[in-house]
């Protein structure tokens, strides 16, 4: 897999496996901590991007010129969009949309300008791998043996169901989608879409750019509707880096 980046927006996400690598080597630039080291027996560098496209396309062009690595995995939350999309839920990207793209009427709605699409792909055997690694913990949750999440934990956010993983289109933009209204124009607008964040679309337009493998993995804090605030915020302090944890250990293969 060569050197792997793993970015979380925010520190809730991250929390859990920077505890995992107490030696890591950090490292400045761009207003960011890359913190270099290994996990699992493989070399990896962490970092928190920040919030929103701009932020994410940053981060993910300092990793590809400065720290060179080979593929980066994006982690974190997103709103689910999709009908069974579940919070609790993982969804991993097979595509991903900038849902906040408007340059018509010089180009159609949501097409990114010269690039010709508007969706641009993740690798498909990082994903799967990711799809594999997050199905393993979402089995060990059910049968109480995941070290990192316990089903108390996760009916502690309103969890009561036994989580899935989905596969298709994620959607990103610069905004918190937090009304029904939005998140049905969304869902009217990309019939397909699964999730809506702010970051991936832009994360996999500078893989795109730079032809290095991408993955986004995203676990459903709240479903983008007039209560996604409060979801997002319990979610986020209980278990969301606790997913995020487990999810990239077992890819790497703990
Ligand atoms: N990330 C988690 N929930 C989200 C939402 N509702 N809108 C945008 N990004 C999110």
């Amino acid at each position: 897999m060569g050197r792997l980046a793993i970015v979380s927006a925010i520190d809730q996400e991250l929390r859990g496996l920077l505890a995992s690598l107490p030696n890591a080597q950090c490292v400045r630039r761009a207003g960011r901590e890359f913190w270099v080291g290994t996990l699992c027996g493989h070399e990896v560098v962490l970092v928190r991007s920040l919030i929103g496209k701009v932020a994410a396309a940053t981060t993910a062009a300092v990793l590809l010129e400065h720290f060179q690595v080979d593929a980066i995995v994006f982690t974190g939350v997103a709103g689910g969009l999709g009908a069974g999309v579940r919070i609790g839920d993982i969804v991993v990207a097979d595509t991903l949309l900038q849902h906040d793209m408007d340059a018509s009427p010089i180009f159609a709605r949501f097409e990114v300008p010269l690039y010709g699409r508007s969706r641009f792909g993740t690798d498909a055997l990082l994903s799967r791998r990711l799809e594999i690694a997050c199905a393993r913990v979402l089995s060990s949750i059910a049968a109480g043996t995941c070290s990192e999440l316990s089903t108390v934990q996760l009916a502690g956010c309103g969890v009561a169901h036994g989580p899935r993983v989905h596969r298709g289109l994620i959607v990103s933009g610069d905004r918190f989608v937090s009304s029904a209204a939005e998140a049905q124009a969304l869902q009217s607008d990309h019939a397909d879409a699964l999730a809506v964040e702010m970051e991936g679309a832009a994360l996999a337009q500078v893989c795109h750019d730079f032809g290095v493998p991408c993955a986004v993995m995203r676990t459903v804090s709240d479903r983008a509707d007039d209560t996604a605030h409060v979801d997002f915020n319990r979610f986020i302090e209980d278990v969301a880096s606790r997913y995020t944890h487990a999810a990239v250990l077992a890819m790497l293969g703990a």
